[in-house]
């Protein structure tokens, strides 16, 4: 596991922590020190971590769900945005029950989850925030997922806002953009694995080490940025 300096004892929230990336993210910051709070809709029960239940579409939830985190644990000054959904159909059966909650889950998430702790960051002088977007949120998606990449160009940008209006305050916002990382999320896509330049699916445990990274005392002078990782799959 990826060793960093700066998340000893820190307060970091990680959704949708139950499982895949944001369960290896999680891992990986809880064995760099951090204290943390691991959300998704039903309480992840990871050991050593807070397990919340929490849907990030949900307004009062996730204010219940800061709230438990503050009582239980303090201040977050980490916020990794992980939560998504991937629906898969064709634009022209796309209905308006997938494309709302694809937006409310992928996106409309970040923003409350962000807004949640941004005044405590902004307070204590000191944040990191890191989004989880995909190369489909930059290309448009390799399969019919028109939701799911508007929703994840808009999480990627709202990062850069965040980082523009907050780096004065010693809070950095990133975000990722991965592409076929191996995890339940990518069962319909497995046969693009000969289109990966590299030969082979992304690990979780790879995009933990970059957000562990970006979230560490190393990376204080890197905000707005999207870093891409997705073995070639999308040179930009
Ligand atoms: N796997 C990939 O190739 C890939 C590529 C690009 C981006 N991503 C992004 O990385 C993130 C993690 O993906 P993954 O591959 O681990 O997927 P996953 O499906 O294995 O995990 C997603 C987690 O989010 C949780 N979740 C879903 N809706 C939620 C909600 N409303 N509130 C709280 N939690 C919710 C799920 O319960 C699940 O535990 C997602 O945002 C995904 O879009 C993944």
């Amino acid at each position: 596991m990826i060793q960093v300096e700066g998340l000893q004892g820190r307060v970091a929230v990680v959704t949708g922590a139950g499982r895949g990336i944001g369960r290896r993210i999680a891992e990986v910051l809880a064995g760099n020190g951090a204290r943390v709070a691991a959300l998704d809709l039903e309480a992840p029960a990871h050991a050593g971590m807070l397990g919340v239940a929490c849907d990030v579409a949900d307004e009062q939830a996730v204010d219940a769900a800061f709230a438990t985190v503050e009582e239980q644990l303090g201040a977050a000054s980490v916020l990794v945005l992980n939560a998504g959904i991937y629906p898969i159909v064709p634009f022209e059966e796309m209905t308006m029950a997938v494309w709302q909650r694809t937006i409310d889950v992928n996106l409309t998430g970040g923003f409350l989850c962000a807004r949640r702790v941004l005044p405590g960051m902004r307070t204590a002088g000191y944040g990191r925030i890191v989004a989880m977007g995909s190369s489909a949120g930059k290309a448009g998606g390799a399969r019919s997922v028109a939701a799911y990449a508007a929703s994840k160009a808009g999480i990627m940008t709202l990062a850069k806002s965040i980082a523009n209006e907050y780096a004065a305050f010693g809070v950095t916002a990133n975000a990722l953009a991965p592409a076929l990382i191996d995890t339940e999320m990518i069962a319909g896509t497995r046969d693009l694995v000969s289109r990966i330049p590299v030969g082979r699916f992304g690990t979780p445990d790879e995009v933990a080490a970059l957000v562990a990274f970006l979230c560490s005392a190393h990376a204080g002078y890197i905000t707005g940025e999207v870093t891409d990782i997705n073995g070639g799959f999308l040179v930009d």
